[in-house]
């Protein structure tokens, strides 16, 4: 691992606000790893990386790194509303390379009718995407290993934005902000999901790789139509995650 950020001359734009120190709600993320019955194995972070629960000071470091990285802008309302709601706060997290900010995750929670809804209106699009992903959760609870059912279904995390600087990436980041998202905030109780899913770009092969090696369903998930206006080609797939809740 190396000792300083690699490449940080050729970064003028990184040289942002320091961030305070972190916060009581700061993980070290192994030690969140190691919490969840569904975690894999991911490589340790390098020692002067840490993930950070986003603060009136830091917040608006998610957004230099989303529009820098993301081919979709989000309004102001997307940052300001994270400290706004708990849950976008436990759903949101940052990673630092000692004081910098290199990464982020920003999550929403969905009610299981609000997912619903969401797939039925992707249905529209690929008949067989949606309910392929309606039924993986229904074999999930038929096998017993999730806790919700059919009169108290459980929600949803969408996976709204998570990237990380290229001078940062394969030093287990991205990894570990995901971490976080299904293995820590997914168990607190208001929090309590059985499902994590995403849209990723047809033609981002590195991230489609990156989610299958965090156990995501990449290739049977379905291709939504036309979801990215600015790219080419349009389409997005959607990967998804069954997350298992530990038993009381
Ligand atoms: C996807 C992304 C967040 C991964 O971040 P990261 O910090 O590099 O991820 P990790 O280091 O935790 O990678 C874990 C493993 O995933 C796989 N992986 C990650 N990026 C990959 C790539 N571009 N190509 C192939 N495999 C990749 C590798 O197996 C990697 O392990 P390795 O480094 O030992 O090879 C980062 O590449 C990124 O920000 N991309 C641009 C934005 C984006 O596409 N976001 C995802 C769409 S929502």
């Amino acid at each position: 691992m190396p000792d300083s950020p690699p490449f940080p001359e050729s970064r003028p734009f990184l040289s942002w606000p320091s961030s305070t120190s972190p916060s009581s709600t700061d993980i070290q993320p192994r030690e969140a790893a190691g919490s969840s019955s569904t975690a894999l194995q991911i490589a340790s972070l390098p020692p002067n990386v840490s993930i950070r629960a986003p603060t009136k000071v830091n917040v608006h470091l998610l957004k230099r790194i989303n529009s820098l990285l993301l081919p979709v802008s989000y309004p102001e309302n997307f940052y300001r509303e994270i400290l706004q709601n708990p849950e976008s706060e436990a759903l949101t997290r940052l990673a630092f390379y000692d004081e910098e900010c290199v990464g982020g995750i920003r999550c929403r929670l969905e009610t299981a009718a609000e997912y619903q809804t969401g797939l039925e209106r992707l249905n529209t699009m690929d008949t067989h995407g949606g309910s392929k992903i309606l039924k993986a959760v229904a074999d999930h609870r038929a096998n017993g290993s999730d806790s919700g059912s059919e009169n108290h279904p459980k929600s949803k995390i969408y996976i709204m934005t998570l990237a990380v600087l290229s001078p940062y990436r394969s030093l287990s980041i991205g990894s570990h902000l995901l971490d976080y998202i299904l293995s820590t905030a997914a168990k607190e109780p208001t929090i309590d999901a059985d499902l994590a899913y995403a849209h990723v770009w047809v033609a981002n092969d590195g991230a489609l790789e990156f989610y299958r090696k965090q156990g995501f369903e990449v290739d049977s998930g379905p291709i939504v139509r036309d979801y990215y206006r600015r790219l080419e080609p349009r389409d997005a797939r959607l990967v998804f995650r069954r997350i298992t809740s530990p038993r009381p």
